[in-house]
């Protein structure tokens, strides 16, 4: 029998509810009668950026936004290429014409190498600010948001790299995404390269997460096809990794640790279904035809319902697997997932069979009289065919990687325990390797 309203409110359990484990209220168990759910034993939150601005043109409401804050001196962090295309002005522009002070930092770079973070805090600090603005990809953005962190806390980048580690708030920042995309706009995370080491290293904590995030769709126009390719694969990657995720009753968090990620909840499913749904639709669109309005505003929103959705929940193994590489090769973060995601899927096919059935419905594989292990193959194969349609390297040869380079790639890849909690199935170098392996 179905769950009343009158009896969640009066806090009563329904018959037949055989929640004998939860310790959660039964308000919430019940709630989630209500959503058809099964009960979870743990409670979990859901954050985003403070305000999401979405829509063509929503940049022009920039000099208000800033001045709502209130903040009257702001730095933007872009690149000479967002320079270039006149992408820079569109942001600036609107500031300046609110009477908001700027000072630019064009200094932004791909896979935001540690050292871009170093000069945008340099010119940061010359500027005495009351915010960042991040005009760019998730590499301006990760390099402004550290930036901030790094004024309001001091210390150096090392200090936060890990789960949870920034002691408070940071200064405000807005995020403006160009690509979509990442989700850095909406996300607590913010990744890096460190050319040194040659490895990808990466932060996650709520406080990372953007004052506002200004959502523009036009901005991604002047993207071109590697780019729209590879930061919208990256962004169906992360909508794949959080919804077949370890559920969150599961998430093997050991006392006394935080995480930011959390494991699969039922609002990351949500995001997740969606942006799985828009980039099956408009993801070829996009980077086939980068004017087609439509599909760059379906793939602006997927990347941002993506970038809520693993937020919370996490990514896993494609993502633990892409760092060593993207450290290595320097190929793109989008580009290295997207390669990897096949062959990351077929090795939780078996456990995540339901869920891999409705992705390959979502992108728009006809599984009607299929059954559900039938089904959950099509996903594999509908990714696949997408890489080959938007042009995505399907072989780690092509990025210039050896066979002697995989067992180190491997150690590297299960070392990264904050992302590989998230994985529904436990891993070992040894299983890296053999998906390294298959991908070489
Ligand atoms: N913080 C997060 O939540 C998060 C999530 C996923 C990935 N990332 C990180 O984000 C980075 C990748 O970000 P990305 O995929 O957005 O690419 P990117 O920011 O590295 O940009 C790629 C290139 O495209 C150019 N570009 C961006 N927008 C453009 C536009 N509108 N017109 C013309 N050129 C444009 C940039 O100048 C740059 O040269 C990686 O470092 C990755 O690890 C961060
Ligand atoms: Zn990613």
């Amino acid at each position: 029998m179905p769950m009343r309203i009158e009896d969640i409110l009066n806090h009563k359990g329904h018959e037949g509810h055989k929640d004998n484990h939860t310790k959660a209220p039964v308000f919430l168990c019940a709630l989630r009668d209500l959503c058809g759910l099964t009960p979870m034993r743990t409670a979990w939150t859901f954050h985003s950026a403070v305000s999401l601005v979405f829509g063509r043109d929503s940049v022009r409401q920039l000099g208000d936004i800033v001045n709502r804050l209130p903040a009257k001196k702001v730095l933007v962090v872009t690149d000479p290429i967002l320079v270039k295309a006149g992408v820079a002005d569109a942001a600036i522009n609107p500031l300046k014409a609110a009477g908001v002070a700027v000072t630019d930092f064009d200094g932004g770079q791909a896979e935001a190498p540690l050292a871009a973070v170093k000069a945008c805090e340099n010119a940061a600090r010359a500027a005495k600010l009351d915010a960042i603005v991040a005009l760019g990809g998730g590499s301006n953005m990760d390099i402004a948001k550290m930036t901030a962190v790094l004024l309001t806390h001091g210390g150096t980048i090392q200090d936060y790299l890990g789960d949870d580690r920034i002691p408070g708030p940071i200064l405000p920042v807005i995020c403006i995404p160009t690509t979509a995309g990442t989700g850095s706009e909406v996300s607590g995370a913010a990744a890096f390269t460190d050319t040194d080491n040659k490895v990808k290293v990466g932060c996650l904590s709520n406080y990372l997460r953007p004052r506002v995030a200004v959502v523009d769709p036009l901005l991604t126009v002047s993207c071109p096809p590697k780019v729209t390719a590879d930061s919208g694969i990256d962004a169906l990657t992360r909508a794949i990794e959080a919804f077949t995720a370890v559920n969150n009753e599961d998430f093997p968090l050991p006392a006394g640790e935080r995480s930011v990620y959390q494991g699969r909840n039922p609002m990351g499913d949500l995001c997740a279904e969606r942006a799985i749904k828009l980039c099956g639709q408009f993801l070829p669109r996009a980077a086939k035809n980068g004017k087609d309005l439509e599909a760059r505003e379906g793939m602006a929103l997927a990347a941002m319902l993506a970038g809520l959705a693993f937020s919370n929940v996490g990514v896993a193994l494609v993502h633990a697997m892409e760092y060593p590489v993207g450290g290595a090769t320097g190929c793109s973060h989008g580009a290295g997932n997207g390669l990897l995601l096949p062959h990351v899927m077929r090795f939780h096919l078996p456990l995540r069979t339901a869920e891999f059935a409705k992705v390959a419905e979502w992108l728009g594989e006809d599984v009607s009289g299929l059954n559900e292990n039938d089904a959950a193959e099509r996903a594999v194969t509908a990714v696949e065919k997408l890489l080959v349609d938007i042009g995505i390297p399907r072989k780690l040869r092509e990025f210039g990687v050896t066979a002697e380079q995989l067992p180190s790639f491997a150690e590297k890849a299960v070392a990264i325990k904050r992302i590989l909690r998230v994985n529904p199935r436990p891993v070992t170098a040894a299983d890296c390797e053999a998906i390294y392996r298959a991908a070489l």
